[in-house]
């Protein structure tokens, strides 16, 4: 019966009343915190394009991470920033690298925080790009997978929870699961950025790692921001080869994807609200076009409305600061 039997605005004369019908809330466990940890660094280094995210030792990442614990946040994400790059990568399975050591610390300070880490190789790379480098500048995809299982090996070996390959070689989650049970770690799930997107907002993130390529750019192993269907078709490969959950990545401009990977795959998604997302916020902030406790909480619930059951974000921390204060 339409208008006026039906008048939508009776469930919104107040608070309460809003509250009661709320179809989606934002969750402190619900959200995953990355760290930036760095071999180089004495004191945590600011990051100027992501203000209030910095490069950290490891007894500041541990500090953080007993916090995220303390704030009931559901994760940590590791990223590696090693003092030195070769053309390998060798450093991402170091087994005394940032990561592994950093996972290990976590693990004995706050033993309840899940610790997810990133496995890739473009932090770790001379040149930058996110495998093997051919002669021709092309990269190998198939030798990129043997470097890439022994990275996730060695951050199962480290104790990570969950690891997470964000480098969009074809098979790496296949390689990764049979590298990790045959190493005895059948149990580490595997978290697929399955529908990852060659982008613009990947730009502070890179700036933070210092993982720009050298040369050429991502676009023949990221997808193009233009493809649906083919991030559909990415995540259900990453689902048939063992992973255990998917990732949608950038999430903002992607929140259509984040409902079709979820539909089709029907495994636990994870959206992750990147750098450049962080960083346009917390510039229009400082330049006092919004406000951002407003802006952050709808940003990040529309990605859970669209249907992410985690979303990893540069502001998770003030996120449940803020929910605590409310609730
Ligand atoms: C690659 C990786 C990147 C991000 C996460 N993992 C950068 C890239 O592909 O260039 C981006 C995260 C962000 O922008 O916040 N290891």
């Amino acid at each position: 019966m339409a208008f006026p039997t039906t008048r939508m605005r009776r469930l919104r004369t107040s608070a309460a009343m809003r509250g009661l019908v709320r179809e989606t809330e934002l969750r402190a466990d619900r959200l995953v915190l990355p760290l930036f940890v760095s071999e180089a660094a004495r004191a945590p280094e600011p990051i100027e394009s992501m203000p209030g995210v910095s490069r950290l030792p490891l007894s500041s990442v541990v500090e953080q991470a007993r916090e995220a614990a303390e704030l009931g946040l559901g994760a940590v994400l590791l990223f590696g920033v090693p003092a030195e790059k070769d053309a390998e990568g060798s450093g991402a399975w170091d087994e005394q690298g940032a990561v592994q050591l950093a996972t290990a610390a976590i693990k004995v300070a706050a033993p309840d925080l899940l610790v997810i880490t990133d496995v890739c190789l473009c932090e770790y790379t001379d040149h930058g790009h996110c495998g093997v480098v051919r002669g021709d500048g092309s990269v190998d995809n198939d030798a990129t997978l043997e470097l890439l299982a022994g990275v996730a090996a060695s951050h199962a070996r480290a104790g990570a929870d969950i690891v997470a390959p964000s480098d969009m070689m074809d098979g790496r989650v296949g390689a990764i699961r049979s590298e990790l049970d045959s190493e005895g770690y059948g149990e580490t799930p595997i978290l697929a950025y399955s529908a990852k997107f060659a982008s613009a907002f990947y730009g502070p993130f890179r700036d933070a790692a210092s993982s720009t390529p050298a040369f050429g750019d991502r676009r023949s192993y990221q997808m193009d921001p233009g493809n649906g269907r083919e991030a559909v078709r990415e995540a259900l490969l990453d689902a048939a080869e063992g992973a255990d959950m998917v990732m949608v990545k950038p999430a903002l401009a992607y929140g259509d994807l984040i409902a079709a990977v979820k539909q089709a795959t029907r495994l636990p998604l994870a959206a992750y609200n990147v750098s450049g997302e962080y960083a346009m916020v917390k510039a229009a902030v400082a330049a006092g076009y919004m406000e951002e406790r407003a802006a952050v909480g709808e940003i990040l619930t529309s990605l859970h409305r669209a249907g992410a059951d985690i979303v990893i974000s540069y502001h998770s921390k003030d996120v449940a600061q803020w929910l605590s204060q409310t609730a």
